[in-house]
């Protein structure tokens, strides 16, 4: 990018140093599966663009975890990228205006905005005694996002609520909790599920779509496939005591505080798909995420699986076979558990030689600021 760009980046956003801007578009590239020189591709779009993107966020039967967990991403000024990014023009828990003002920004935004905007759907959508059971300004949550998807661009089902159903679609699923894509079927959906998901993979999301303009690759389940192709077992730092049968029986026991596989336990890591063991989560660096912090995980981010099939039973295993960086799972109790940690350190290797390329990225920045001083 040149020098003139940047003005206009600092222009574009309020509060985001250069620096930064280009070290979080470069992670993202990474985290998207984007050769790291595409942050540059990502930085100019948002500075060309002409407009920041409208969206229009609502909100159905949820709990505000997946808006709360977006707000607290705390990558260097990740809120005024958020606010500078997009042009949020409708959002029930983030919008300055409410009541009928709050109505009206959203009619205004869809009419001027017509088939342009991003329409981001929190929360599962209740269809029983037509759709009472969620109401707003009067009108019901399926009427309003009929109302509001006939003119948008695309959506994006953000949490597993809009997903798949989430929490309010467990047995026996009262108020026939619904998830978005049964009930629009006519606008591409894209699914970004987990509970809550992963602020980055929202975020890369609406990146990909304003630099390229359209929706990145999709599985056959409308997620994207550069955050869920992998199963959580492949990539789990536990995964050395699962091929070597060492786990965990009872919470708070020996091999549960020595940090062995939770599977016993009921992790569906082996028919989860999401990247929550290598993107982590609050950006701690400290393996704060589910099955890092002793938890199981439960499949939140799987339909079908999490809310539905209970904690305690076991995972169906997809995959008998680990993988060739692993020892087999018959061998011996403590051998070869070397060459289970060289499989985790292959993978971790490659994470840290895309962290290392980002990092060179930043520093050539730094030096080329320097060299004007
Ligand atoms: Fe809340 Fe989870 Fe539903 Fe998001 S997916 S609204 S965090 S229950
Ligand atoms: Fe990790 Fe769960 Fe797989 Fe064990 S079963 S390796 S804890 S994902
Ligand atoms: Fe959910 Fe499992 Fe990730 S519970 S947050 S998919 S580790």
């Amino acid at each position: 990018m040149k020098n003139t760009d940047f003005k206009a980046l600092s222009n574009h956003l309020s509060g985001v140093s250069r620096r930064d801007f280009m070290k979080y578009c470069s992670i993202m590239a990474v985290g998207m599966g984007l050769p790291v020189g595409m942050g540059a591709q990502i930085a100019e779009a948002v500075t060309k663009a002409a407009k920041r993107p409208p969206v229009i966020w609502l909100s159905a039967q949820e709990c505000t975890g997946c808006s709360e967990s977006l707000l607290r991403a705390t990558h260097p000024s990740l809120e005024h990228l958020i606010l500078d990014l997009i042009s949020l023009d409708y959002h029930e828990t983030l919008s300055t205006p409410s009541g009928h003002q709050a109505e009206e920004a959203r009619a205004a935004s869809i009419k001027e905005n017509k088939g342009k905007f991003i329409l981001v759907v929190d929360g599962s959508i209740p269809l029983k005694d037509n759709g009472i059971y969620c109401m707003i300004a009067g009108k019901t949550a399926v009427d309003i996002l009929k109302e509001t998807a006939k003119d948008c661009a695309a959506i994006i089902s953000i949490g597993s609520c809009a997903a798949w159903g989430g929490v309010p679609s467990a047995d026996p699923n009262p108020t026939e909790a619904t998830p978005v894509y049964k009930i629009i079927k006519d606008k591409p959906v894209v699914n970004i599920p987990g509970c809550p998901p992963n602020p980055y993979n929202f975020l890369s999301t609406v990146l990909y779509f304003v630099t390229f303009g359209k929706l990145p690759e999709l599985d056959n389940l409308g997620r994207p496939k550069f955050a869920y192709s992998r199963l959580i077992h492949e990539n789990c730092e536990r995964r050395p005591h699962f091929d070597a049968g060492r786990f965990a029986t009872a919470f708070g026991d020996d091999n549960h505080r020595k940090g062995y596989c939770l599977y016993k336990l009921g992790c569906k890591g082996p028919e989860t798909f999401n990247n929550c063991s290598t993107l982590q989560f609050g950006d701690t660096g400290a393996g704060t995420w589910p099955v890092g912090i002793g938890h199981p995980c439960f499949g939140c981010s799987e339909g079908g699986v999490g809310f539905h099939i209970p904690l305690f039973t076991k995972a169906s295993l997809h995959m008998v076979t680990p993988p060739d960086t692993y020892p087999h799972i018959a061998e011996g109790q403590g051998k070869g558990v070397g060459a289970s940690l060289g499989g985790v350190a292959v993978a971790a290797a490659a994470a840290g030689a895309a962290y290392a390329a980002v990092n060179s990225v930043v520093k050539k920045l730094d030096n080329e600021e320097k060299g004007k001083k």
